[in-house]
């Protein structure tokens, strides 16, 4: 008990030893992260500029497209530090920190994809009144609580992370501060933590997922009530690929929280957890770009506006 070293700095131990491979995951890893950025510029820039993309969608679109930028951010450049230069250095508030960013960003995602699938089921399923219902004080409502949610959820979590002594070991088997591998080097009980975190992370995805869920089960319902074949296609296109953005989300997110972590390989979790912190953020805007007629459009004039620019 006497001579306990507190630990003030923590080692990201990244993808561990992997001689050989770390500059091609470096360069792949790379170029993942600049596409996510530009991509996600891309959509912010167009929504903004283009005449026909002032709608709600689009609104929750950009602003999706915003988060995303931060959500990869707040782990891509430490994780590329480590696969280029080995274990890195964190100090213990910076280690929280990006938790709590990562958490913060991760939440307001949950919501602001229930927001999203909220304005297309009263698109879809209440034509008449959307215009109404749907209106900018209410998008700019929906947002708001998403991206406030978001900020105060993990706020708990942190402090009670703060109040943990760390004492043992100070390597991070993982490529940023996750919870769980933080929580593992506590000298102190951390059951606490634990139980209150899984509680509030439960009810902060399971009840966005569930009004996602309900939003589209109506829009489904609502769409094969629709008589024809192309109706039915139009009505279903818009919101095709935010299904598709929503269930690869919670999809990857549940697989690697769903299955406990003491069952789970330490390298099979970095591997699900590269999916929904690194590959999501950057499928989203090739999945609106390349489905969307309307950003498509909206993205070839933009391109034509750009050349003509340049020429004269
Ligand atoms: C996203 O929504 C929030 C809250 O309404 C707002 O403050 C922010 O400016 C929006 N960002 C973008 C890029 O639309």
């Amino acid at each position: 008990m006497a001579n306990l070293t507190l630990i003030r700095e923590f080692l990201l131990l990244g993808f561990g030893s992997i001689h050989g491979l770390q500059f091609l995951l470096f360069g792949t890893f790379l170029g993942i992260y600049v596409m996510t950025l530009l991509g996600n510029i891309l959509i912010l820039t167009v929504t903004a500029s283009d005449r026909s993309l002032q709608t709600p969608m689009y609104f929750f679109l950009s602003n999706f497209s915003f988060l995303e930028i931060w959500y990869t951010t707040s782990i891509a450049p430490k994780m590329l530090k480590t696969l280029l230069s080995g274990p890195e250095a964190i100090s213990f508030a910076g280690c929280v920190t990006q938790f709590y960013f990562f958490g913060s960003m991760a939440v307001v995602e949950c919501f602001l994809l229930a927001a999203m699938s909220y304005d297309r089921y009263l698109a879809i399923c209440s034509p008449l009144r959307y215009p109404s219902l749907m209106n900018f004080h209410t998008c700019i409502c929906l947002a708001g609580v998403s991206w406030l949610g978001g900020f105060l959820t993990p706020v708990v979590t942190v402090t009670m992370t703060f109040q943990l002594q760390f004492c043992a070991s100070n390597e991070i088997d993982h490529f940023f501060c996750d919870l769980a591998p933080v929580l593992k080097l506590a000298c102190s009980d951390p059951e606490e933590v634990e139980k209150t975190t899984f509680l509030m992370a439960s009810f902060v995805t399971m009840v966005p997922f569930l009004l996602t869920v309900a939003s589209y089960i109506n829009i489904v319902s609502a769409v094969l009530r629709v008589p024809s074949a192309t109706g039915k296609r139009r009505a279903f296109s818009t919101c095709s690929s935010h299904l598709i953005v929503v269930t690869l989300y919670y999809g990857t997110l549940g697989t690697v929280y769903a299955i406990p972590t003491a069952t789970q390989a330490a390298a099979l979790n970095k591997v699900f957890s590269l999916l929904y912190t690194v590959i999501t953020p950057m499928v989203n805007p090739i999945v609106y770009s390349l489905r969307n007629k309307d950003v498509k459009n909206a993205v070839q004039r933009l391109l034509s506006e750009w050349k003509h620019g340049t020429k004269t």
